[in-house]
């Protein structure tokens, strides 16, 4: 089968998942975008917003499209390199953080989307998304972490994984010095392109092994 099938046969069981009480209140399931058959990169962020609610995709609102405009600066392609999703795929009501059970209910989902995926790296875009993978100690923040490769282990596969900025974050942040927030943003995604995409050729198998 390839990737897309199988992906699909996820996101059937995830449109009529009950495990948590946001599926009542969210309008639609925000799954994933990108290309699952090209994507090296996964990237995840932390829940579907308002704007992602109503279309029905990651990463579409205010903070969507300033990722959108680093990404192209980066010259890393949305459509063709990434696979984004968020660690849970229903809004939360009021935008709030999803809570410890609802990242535990859907973790699931996400797991079965990177291990049919199978990318060469993951990017945590944002605190919530670092957490669901890392154990964070109170001092340790994101500015401390970010542009850092390290391994995440997903049951039981390694993966190279880097933490950004999530672009809220620089929204509220227009400094463009040396050192500031978007100007890191921009050094951690050239480094990404320049280790994950920098081969021209990526024998990517799009098979997926799953029934
Ligand atoms: N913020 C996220 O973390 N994910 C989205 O899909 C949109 C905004």
């Amino acid at each position: 089968m390839m990737k897309k099938e199988c992906l699909e046969i996820v996101e059937k069981k995830c449109q009529s998942c009950k495990s948590c009480a946001l599926g009542a209140t969210r309008t639609n399931l925000v799954f994933s975008d990108g290309n699952a058959e090209t994507a090296r990169i996964v990237l995840i962020g932390e829940a579907p917003g308002e704007t992602e609610d109503l279309e029905g995709r990651p990463f579409v609102g205010r903070a969507g499209q300033l990722l959108n405009e680093f990404l192209a600066e980066a010259g890393i392609s949305r459509e063709e390199d990434l696979y984004i999703i968020n660690t849970v795929k229903c809004r939360p009501p009021e935008n709030r953080v999803p809570t410890d059970l609802e990242k535990a209910c859907c973790s699931k989902f996400l797991k079965a989307q990177i291990d049919i995926i199978k990318p060469q790296a993951i990017v945590l875009c944002g605190a919530t998304a670092l957490k669901s993978f890392v154990e964070l100690d109170k001092k340790t923040t994101i500015s401390k972490v970010r542009g850092q490769w390290m391994t995440v282990s997903v049951d039981g596969v390694d993966y190279r994984a880097m933490t950004i900025f999530h672009p809220s974050y620089l929204l509220r942040n227009h400094s463009m010095e040396e050192g500031s927030p978007r100007r890191l943003m921009q050094q951690d995604l050239a480094e990404i392109k320049n280790q994950i995409l920098g081969d021209k050729v990526w024998s990517n198998n799009s098979q997926c092994a799953c029934v």
